[in-house]
């Protein structure tokens, strides 16, 4: 992998979603919780580590009072393609019997992540669960899953920034952008 040690900038092809975009979709997508769980405390669940800073973002467009809780679970290895295995590495310290839970998510690719989260997070018997996901490529789902709150449809085209890596690197890049073929390359 060749990466540039000073300026992430140079490693990086395009800028796909700027930082506008980015604060302008969480601010609808806050409002739209708001709207929905007015009077209610949902509790929003973060899967680490990728929607850490949406997370951080959403909660200051959330109106009401929530309670937060992060789960991190892992479904690639340290490369862009899916080894379809999940793993959970950190479960909730909370219990949430009864609970309005919101799954906060980067992206939905396969969805093979997101629908075996709502499998093991519905056996708790939460009052409700629902999905938001601020990323969504929808040409590559591989399971039936449709996201309840979603940000914006993205190609498929592996992004990074914002939270989202490429081997563990660049989630703190504050825009998302497509890497050069050159970062990926082996020598
Ligand atoms: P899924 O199980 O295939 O839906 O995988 C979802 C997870 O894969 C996300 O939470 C991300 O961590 C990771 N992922 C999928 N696509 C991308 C991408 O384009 N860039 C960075 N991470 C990605
Ligand atoms: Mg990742």
């Amino acid at each position: 992998m060749k990466r540039d040690p000073v300026c992430m900038k140079n490693d990086m092809l395009e800028t796909l979603i700027s930082k506008e975009e980015l604060q302008a979709t969480v601010a609808r997508l806050g409002k739209e919780i708001t709207r929905d769980y007015r009077g209610k405390t949902p509790l929003l669940v973060a899967v680490l580590k990728g929607a850490f800073i949406f997370m951080a973002d959403l909660v200051r467009a959330v109106d009401i009072p929530c309670t937060l809780d992060f789960m991190a679970v892992s479904s690639y290895g340290t490369g862009t393609v899916s080894s379809g295995q999940v793993k959970i590495i950190k479960d909730l310290d909370t219990n949430i019997e009864g609970k309005d839970v919101i799954i906060v998510e980067d992206i939905l690719d396969s969805g093979v992540t997101l629908s075996y989260l709502m499998k093991l997070l519905q056996a708790r018997k939460p009052n409700s669960i629902r999905l938001c996901t601020l990323f969504d490529k929808p040409a590559r789902h591989k399971v039936d899953i449709t996201p309840d709150y979603k940000g914006l449809e993205v190609p498929n085209e592996f992004i990074v920034g914002y939270g989202l890596d490429f081997a563990e690197v660049y989630r703190n890049y504050p825009e998302i952008a497509v890497l050069k073929p050159s970062v990926y390359s082996e020598e």
